[in-house]
């Protein structure tokens, strides 16, 4: 691992900026109406002080959480950590881990009143300080998440692979990296590589977004599936000039880690049974499944829908046996 990175960073983050005004990016992201009720209500519960040291790029609480283990990379001072331990209530539990002393102090600090906020007998959620790239240093154990969170982290690290095969190693079989970074369409110069603050607004450290593609591949998650992608602004004029016609995004997206079977494509039906998706389940740039309705998708995503946790919200069919079985007068008559 690159010290002299990790140093500026945690620097940057612990005593360089005190909230998220003083960022020189922003994450153009907020599209409150996507946001379901429960989200919007573990939102508005997480008091001031923790807000305020909130740096994140995306909204990275994804649904069907209710009794999940969940870790969030480079959790700063624990807003989403908080919200998740509303989420996943209180069979769930959610571990937050960071380097930077400052932000894990402020999350320590309120473990309980937001457990008290939430009626809980016992917090749900714990806080360690270690290094993302080395989660077995920092006693995370092998296949004990379910899924795994991380806001505008990755990007900081100077060893992304080291982080995502960490990752890989801490999810279970069927787990989700669900995670918002930036990324950059451009090969950026050593000299933004080796400027202190663009790196720890992110742009520097901002991973080729063809990179994560083979990064993802070669450790062994399936192909990234794209759930949102919005433009960063660069509100410094200085920061601005210097990286020139490089365009940066904030992009979340969806990496699983499937067990190693083939599946024929099949047909699948979401039940309308996730909290908060009643009527549809957006679930990537290109699938949002209404309820009770017959969609064909790909090999992997009918490996997705039979082995995760998304598992009890479909119906699956072979493609070939309900086409047998087809009876058009059906068809024409539901149209
Ligand atoms: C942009 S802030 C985001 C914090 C938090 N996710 C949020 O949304 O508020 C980046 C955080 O990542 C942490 N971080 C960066 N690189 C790290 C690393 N290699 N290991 C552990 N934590 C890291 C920093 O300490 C900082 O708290």
């Amino acid at each position: 691992m690159t010290k002299r990175i990790l140093d500026n960073v945690k620097d940057y983050y612990g005593k360089v900026i005190e909230s998220s005004r003083d960022l020189k990016t922003s994450a153009c992201t907020a599209d409150k109406h996507a946001l379901t009720k429960s989200v919007k209500e573990a939102l508005s519960l997480i008091n001031e002080e923790v807000n305020s040291r909130y740096f994140g790029c995306g909204i990275t609480l994804p649904p069907a959480l209710e009794g999940c283990s969940v870790l969030d990379l480079g959790c700063g001072a624990g807003r989403d950590c908080f919200c998740l331990s509303k989420l996943v209530g209180p069979n769930g539990r959610v571990t937050g881990i960071d380097m930077t002393p400052e932000l894990l102090d402020i999350a320590k600090k309120n473990v309980d009143c937001h457990t008290k906020t939430f009626g809980y007998s016992k917090p749900n959620v714990e806080f360690k300080s270690g290094f993302i790239e080395q989660l077995d240093k920092a006693g995370i154990e092998r296949e004990s998440y379910d899924v795994i969170v991380s806001n505008c982290v990755i990007n900081l690290s100077p060893d992304k692979e080291a982080v995502l095969s960490q990752a890989f190693t801490a999810l279970k079989e069927g787990g989700e990296l669900y995670f918002s970074d930036m990324y950059t369409d451009s090969k950026l110069s050593a000299e933004i590589k080796n400027d202190s603050i663009l790196w720890g607004e992110g742009i520097a450290g901002a991973l080729h977004w063809q990179d994560l593609l083979e990064m993802a591949k070669r450790i062994g998650f399936t192909t990234p599936i794209l759930y949102k992608a919005s433009p960063i602004c660069l509100i410094d004029k200085h920061i601005q000039t210097r990286v020139g016609n490089a365009k940066f995004i904030s992009a979340t997206y969806r990496l699983f880690k499937l067990p190693k079977h083939n599946v024929p494509k099949m047909l699948v039906t979401y039940c309308g049974n996730i909290e908060g998706h009643e009527h549809n389940f957006k679930f990537d740039i290109y699938n949002n499944f209404k309820t009770n309705q017959r969609h064909l998708v790909s090999k992997e995503l009918s490996l997705i829908f039979s082995t995760t946790r998304y598992a009890k919200y479909f119906r699956i069919e072979k493609y070939e046996h309900t086409l047998e079985k087809t009876n058009p007068f059906s068809i024409a008559y539901e149209e």
